[in-house]
């Protein structure tokens, strides 16, 4: 026994002399070598990239992939919920980018601070029945506070917006990063790969060819008719049926309908997609390292149709977009389904431009009641009506119409209806001079088709969206 105990005791005196750092770790009440003592705190080159949304369906599958990519050295995942839980698990894959996770909306900025790409699948996917645009309400306001949160911190990133509905959340982003002065419409771009990807497998399937040799080009937008794939530009060339090509479209236009019911109310496609996040990102990391003809389609400010945002093919380089080509020839079938894209397509980018006016809108109301309550000329009706009242009842405070709300003060006085004018003209003013940034809604597109729905919402403000996270998450938990 005792000897035993004698050769034990060497052994630890030899294994102290050998590793020194765990005898002094050992010294201090420490057993084991704890991770903030570790030498290696970063990996491989490259670039640092953020996923906003880093806990949910995409985010997930999204960032395991992404700490695959050599080209990331360093991954932040970002998000409202169980980033602790994912940061741990994906930080344990031997590969070269190092993990940090961040949970809840004080760390955004710690989140985004120096990033290069910023990956946003934060929100909520649809459910059986739902339309993409039934998710504006919860979708918008999320997608506004992140995108402040960008322009704050990492001005510069390029933006991959997965968060639907993409043709009305990009026109709210660019609109975010216009008012904070930081908008460079190349560094924006709209995921739409998962079109492109199916787009390819399903023509694969059809001309019975391996899906990775195909390419077709989807214009448009990312949501329903709004999905345009030209198929006479099929590479390689390759001709269809009029069955085939209705086939095609309607398929490719409906494959995520085709995933969400599916899935029966378990959510909207996440592998398919986080898959087609990482593509189109690796795009861009690319084009970012400078390799030279990195070609994908992206829904981007644009001047390829007269709508201000359309998805085309684009040319990346280290600034982001560099080149956007023109649709090409295109066939009459084509033609009709370029028509009802753009139809559709225009009411979504307005509604997203009209999201972040009308909050100026309802700040410009507030600003207006405000002087509307200071300005005592303007309750001189209410002040006489108060008079009248008071000389004919005992209890004059009850009789006084006191509420917070301006109309109470103000009624249908006069200064209360020039005060609403002024916010008016400063509010088409903002409108135009969000418009100084071609390409995107331009002056002759306010005054032609804006701006009466805008004026008119000056009078009776929208009810108030879901901001944020607080509201969000709300909404969130209702929804699932
Ligand atoms: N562009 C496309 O092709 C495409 C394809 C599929 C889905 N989508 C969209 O992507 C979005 C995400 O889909 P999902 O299936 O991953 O949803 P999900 O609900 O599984 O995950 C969304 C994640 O966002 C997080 N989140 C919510 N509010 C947030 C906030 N304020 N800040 C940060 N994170 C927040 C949630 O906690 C959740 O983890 C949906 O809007 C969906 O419609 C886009």
């Amino acid at each position: 026994m005792q000897a035993s105990a004698d050769v034990n005791q060497r052994i630890a005196r030899l294994s102290a002399h050998l590793n020194p750092l765990m005898n002094n770790l050992q010294k201090e009440g420490s057993t084991n070598l704890r991770q903030e003592n570790c030498r290696a705190k970063g990996g491989s080159p490259g670039f640092k990239v953020a996923i906003l949304g880093a806990a949910g369906g995409i985010g997930q599958p999204l960032a395991m992939l992404m700490k695959m990519n050599p080209l990331v050295s360093v991954l932040h995942l970002y998000d409202v919920v169980n980033t602790p839980g994912v940061t741990a698990d994906i930080s344990h894959m031997d590969t070269g980018a190092v993990v940090h996770g961040f949970l809840g909306q004080q760390q955004l900025e710690d989140a985004l601070t120096g990033m290069d790409l910023v990956i946003i699948p934060a929100g909520v996917p649809r459910k059986p029945g739902m339309t993409r645009d039934d998710l504006f309400n919860i979708n918008a306001g999320i997608v506004r506070t992140l995108c402040e949160g960008i322009s704050k911190c990492c001005p510069k990133a390029i933006v991959n917006l997965i968060s639907n509905p993409v043709n009305s959340t990009v026109p709210i982003a660019a609109e975010v990063f216009k008012r904070a002065g930081t908008y460079d419409p190349r560094r924006l771009l709209g995921v739409t790969m998962l079109d492109v990807v199916r787009a390819n497998t399903f023509v694969a399937e059809v001309l019975g060819l391996d899906p990775r040799d195909i390419d077709v080009p989807v214009v448009g937008g990312h949501a329903g008719v709004t999905i345009l794939p030209l198929l006479s530009q099929v590479k390689p060339p390759c001709s269809f049926t009029q069955e085939e090509t209705e086939y095609l479209t309607s398929r490719i236009q409906n494959g995520g309908t085709e995933v969400v019911e599916a899935k029966a109310g378990a959510g909207s496609a996440t592998l398919s997609m986080a898959y087609a996040a990482v593509k189109f990102a690796d795009a861009c990391l690319h084009a970012l390292r400078g390799d030279a003809g990195v070609i994908q389609c992206a829904f981007v400010s644009s001047q390829v149709t007269e709508l201000p945002f359309f998805a085309s093919r684009v040319r990346l380089g280290r600034n982001g977009v560099e080149e956007i080509y023109p649709l090409g020839p295109l066939n009459e079938y084509e033609r009709v389904g370029l028509e009802k894209a753009k139809k559709e397509l225009g009411g979504s980018i307005e509604k997203g431009v009209s999201f972040t006016t009308g909050s100026s809108q309802t700040t410009l109301n507030g600003v207006a009641s405000f002087f509307c309550r200071c300005f005592p000329v303007a309750s001189f009706f209410q002040w006489w009506r108060f008079l009248r009242v008071a000389l004919v009842s005992p209890f004059p405070a009850l009789v006084f119409p006191v509420s917070s709300s301006s109309s109470a003060f103000c009624g249908d006085f006069p200064v209360w209806t020039a005060m609403k004018s002024t916010a008016r003209t400063a509010t088409m003013v903002t409108l135009n001079s969000t418009s100084s940034n071609r390409p995107t809604l331009s002056k002759d597109n306010v005054s032609n088709n804006l701006p009466m729905s805008q004026v008119t919402s000056i009078s009776s403000p929208p009810p108030p969206q879901a901001f944020g996270t607080q509201d969000s998450m709300e909404a969130i938990t209702n929804l699932h």
